[in-house]
């Protein structure tokens, strides 16, 4: 593995980030849910092969069943639980956690947003929950029109100063919310984020020249979701077999991903992986980090073979033509 600083935190962090949004599940009686031993299992793996850094949100049940999202509260905060569990007894000073608080988390009026009643509840339960006394990395889950920046920012640097999280970022917001954020210092003596979180792979390149743009002239560090395009760019639905694949549970996944048009491109780059003697998903991860200096892919593998072989990215080496050349496979997508 290898470690870089992240942002202008100081922080060390591996390249790779592990991701908790869906973890290894199985079948009961009809009903999905999540397989806690193997996730267990895994998130030590994950901690073997070098990653030391784990994401996960007060939101995530670990496995989603999209028909009762918004009314079934029962399994959330279970991936928090599990992360808490799986590194419980390991050396604090060994890894880091970016953790999430904004979406809902309970039937009540104020269980969700990004305003000091909300956000001072949730860091209590969300430390509970992974048996820490800080998160390295607190984050606002997206956008909350009901409260303003300068109320989520200065409750975050409370939170900072309290010694309950260590730095703040911001998930899924517009480039424009970005800047707003980093200006706050000009006004008053507020700590701006550290790093955003958003999604970008080769193919969902939409962010490229906002979000991400705007994270790399600000030297802010952009932990990027879905680097695999939920595993359509590590060819999981045209090398093998998908069953068992988040297609099958995932009601929004097949709509949202696996476009046709992308069909004839991942193709292609799967010839080019072959050529390389590297898989799709290597090289899929390979371009993410060379696209940045401050840019962490978040893994989200329910298997320990997926892990091992995304872990396998850090290790290529390819001229920086290969890189470009393979970004513009995709470049249909570019905004
Ligand atoms: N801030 C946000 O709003 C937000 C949103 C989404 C995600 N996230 C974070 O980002 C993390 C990663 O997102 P993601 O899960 O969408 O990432 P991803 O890497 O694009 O997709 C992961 C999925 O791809 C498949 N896969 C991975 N490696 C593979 C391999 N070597 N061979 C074949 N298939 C492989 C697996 O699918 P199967 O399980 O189907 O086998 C795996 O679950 C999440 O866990 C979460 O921490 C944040």
């Amino acid at each position: 593995m290898k470690y870089k600083s992240f942002g202008k935190t100081g922080i060390k962090v591996s390249e790779l980030i592990f991701g908790t949004w869906y973890l290894p599940s199985r079948e009961t009686g009809g009903k999905r849910e999540v397989n806690r031993q193997t996730s267990i299992k895994l998130i030590k793996k994950a901690y073997d092969l070098g990653i030391n850094f784990f994401d996960t949100a007060d939101v995530y049940r670990g496995i989603y069943d999209r028909d009762t999202f918004t009314t079934n509260f029962e399994n959330v905060g279970l991936a928090e639980k599990i992360v808490g569990e799986a590194l419980k007894g390991y050396d604090r000073e060994s890894f880091v956690i970016s953790t999430k608080v904004m979406g809902r988390t309970g039937p009540l009026p104020n269980d969700l947003g990004a305003n000091r009643k909300h956000v001072w509840s949730a860091i209590a339960k969300s430390l509970e929950r992974l048996k820490l006394k800080y998160v390295d990395f607190y984050m606002v889950h997206g956008p909350d029109e009901d409260s303003g920046i300068e109320q989520t920012a200065k409750t975050m640097n409370i939170l900072e100063d309290e010694g309950l999280i260590l730095h703040y970022g911001i998930s899924n917001h517009s480039a424009h919310n970005i800047i707003k954020f980093l200006n706050l210092r000009y006004f008053e003596p507020l700590e701006p984020p550290a790093f955003i979180q958003d999604k970008y792979n080769l193919i969902e390149r939409e962010l490229e020249n906002t979000n991400i743009k705007v994270a790399e002239d600000n030297s802010l560090a952009s932990m990027i979701y879905s680097p695999l395009a939920q595993g359509v760019l590590a060819g999981r639905y045209i090398k093998e077999n998908s069953k068992g694949s988040r297609k099958e549970y995932e009601r929004w996944f097949e709509k949202n991903q696996l476009q046709a048009e992308n069909q004839a491109s991942l193709e292609k780059f799967s010839e080019i992986a072959k050529q390389k003697d590297v898989t799709m998903s290597q090289l899929a991860l390979y371009w993410l980090i060379n696209r940045g200096k401050y840019i962490f892919p978040i893994l989200g593998a329910t298997r320990e073979e997926q892990l091992e072989e995304n872990v396998g990215s850090v290790n290529i080496s390819l001229s920086t033509q290969d890189v470009d050349d393979l970004g513009k496979l995709f470049e249909g997508k570019k905004k």
